[in-house]
């Protein structure tokens, strides 16, 4: 018997079907609530509404559940590689020995750019924001890649989306080359996606950068970690762009956009300037926490709070512990990680944190790490959108092959004037 929610007001009396996910999850299912009553719903961040059905990663906010295509997080970030794992988002189970040899050598067949492409850097500020080259030079492959601007069957799209996950690495590299003013280094097909990855940042022209396997682990790692999670501010603007049948490309690019945000991937930025200027002596932790209760301060604890996770982040759980890794493994030991450890310390027992479930987010632990590995602060926030492009990538594509899918166009509330006529300038 079909379960339902009775919805009555101004007259009506609907009963609305609920709809149950996979892991009983309810949602009801509002869809005929206008055409039935002229009404609409107000969900002014939709944080409660479901954008869609989807198959490829489910959170539970509660209990800090994060699984791609039904496998943890915690299963899958120690193992496979990264290009696997995206392989699995992208097309919804792990590929066999062919499927992801041929998909890894369309990768290593589309790193390079379109030497038009190539040349656009020349003429890019060298102190550009590496987030604006980064979509700007993503929906600039639309240019070079006409071919694929549409996608009618399977192949074409693995080549658009096989061109993008290699492409990104080799945009993200040059544009701090271009910002350091060194020479750029082109991609070298015989080394794995991180280590290829690292050697475009930080080889020279006349020696290889050595590569740690440590540290090209660790950035597997947080290229993992990233990929996916669900209907995010960055993959809702993917699915709204492409809901319009817009390209793959431009769908991405506008993906790069939102995710630059400081409230979503631009946060992990925010945390190193936070912690830095506690390094520095300009705050105390103890000030840190006191500001981001202060509602009047405009300042908030960045890398902690989540709109879903009311627990620990896995990630940040695992990001945690892959900080005293990678600095065993380096010999070093960043005290912005102490800092970090004091203000979680310091959050994590304080009532307005625990009341309001604030816990430190994927963000939080992230930049450590990447700040260990040389990479520069400005490129933290491109490092989570080459890891979360396949999830976009999954989510375009689950979009696009759902032949019920319609154009995103929310409705409002409207609050404006009331008719009025038009005052000519003389009588202004
Ligand atoms: C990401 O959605 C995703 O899945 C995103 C992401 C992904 O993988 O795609 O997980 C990646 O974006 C992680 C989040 C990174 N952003 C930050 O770390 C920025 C700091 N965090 C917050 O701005 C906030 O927690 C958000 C944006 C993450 C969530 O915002 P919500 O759900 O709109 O929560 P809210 O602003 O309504 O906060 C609820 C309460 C408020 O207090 P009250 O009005 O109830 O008194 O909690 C407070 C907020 O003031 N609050 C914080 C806080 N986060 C929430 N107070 C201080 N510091 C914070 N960080």
């Amino acid at each position: 018997m079909e379960r339902t929610a009775k919805l009555t007001f101004e007259g009506h009396e609907l009963e609305l079907p609920i709809e149950e996910g996979a892991e009983g999850e309810l949602a009801i299912d509002v869809s005929d609530l206008y055409g039935k009553t002229g009404a609409t719903t107000l969900d002014r961040s939709l944080a409660n509404t479901a954008l869609c059905r989807s198959q490829i990663t489910y959170i539970d906010g509660d209990k800090g559940i994060l699984r791609y295509r039904g496998i943890p997080i915690e299963d899958l970030v120690y193992r496979p590689n990264f290009v696997e794992i995206a392989w699995l988002l992208i097309f919804g189970r792990l590929p066999n020995r062919q499927e992801l040899s041929d998909f890894s050598e369309a990768l290593s067949n589309n790193q390079l750019l379109h030497e038009g492409l190539r040349h656009q850097f020349q003429h890019i500020p060298v102190d550009a924001p590496p987030m604006a080259i980064l979509s700007a030079m993503l929906n600039n492959l639309a240019c070079y890649h006409q071919e694929l601007l549409t996608v009618e069957d399977t192949e074409q799209f693995t080549l658009a989306a096989a061109r993008l996950i290699s492409k990104v690495r080799t945009i993200a590299a040059f544009s701090y080359r271009r910002s350091r003013g060194l020479p750029i280094i082109h991609p070298d097909p015989a080394l794995r996606y991180c280590a290829n990855f690292l050697h475009m940042m930080f080889s020279v022209p006349y020696r290889h950068h050595v590569l740690d396997p440590e540290i090209e682990d660790a950035l597997n790692l947080i290229f993992i970690l990233h990929a996916d999670h669900e209907q995010n501010c960055s993959t809702a603007t993917v699915r709204t762009v492409g809901s319009a049948r817009a390209n793959l490309f431009a769908s991405c690019a506008a993906g790069v956009c939102a995710l630059w945000g400081p409230l979503h991937g631009g946060a992990n930025v925010e945390v190193i300037s936070m912690l830095e200027q506690i390094a520095a002596g300009g705050m105390e932790p103890e000030e840190c926490i006191r500001l981001a209760k202060d509602k009047d301060s405009g300042f908030r604890l960045f890398g902690f709070g989540h709109r879903v996770y009311k627990n620990y982040d896995p990630r940040a759980k695992i990001l945690r512990e892959t900080c005293e890794r990678v600095f065993a493994r380096i010999q070093v030991r960043d005290p912005l990680l102490d800092i970090a450890r004091k203000l979680e310390e310091l959050a994590l027992k304080d009532s307005y944190f625990v009341d309001r479930r604030l816990y430190p987010n994927v963000d939080f632990y992230s930049g450590i790490i990447l700040r260990a590995m040389g990479i520069p602060t400005n490129m933290f926030t491109v490092c989570f959108a080459i890891g979360r492009l396949p999830g976009w990538i999954a989510h375009w594509k689950e979009q696009h092959d759902d032949p019920s899918s319609r154009i995103i166009r929310p409705r409002q509330v409207y609050l404006g004037s009331k008719q009025r006529g038009y005052v000519p300038m003389s009588e202004r």
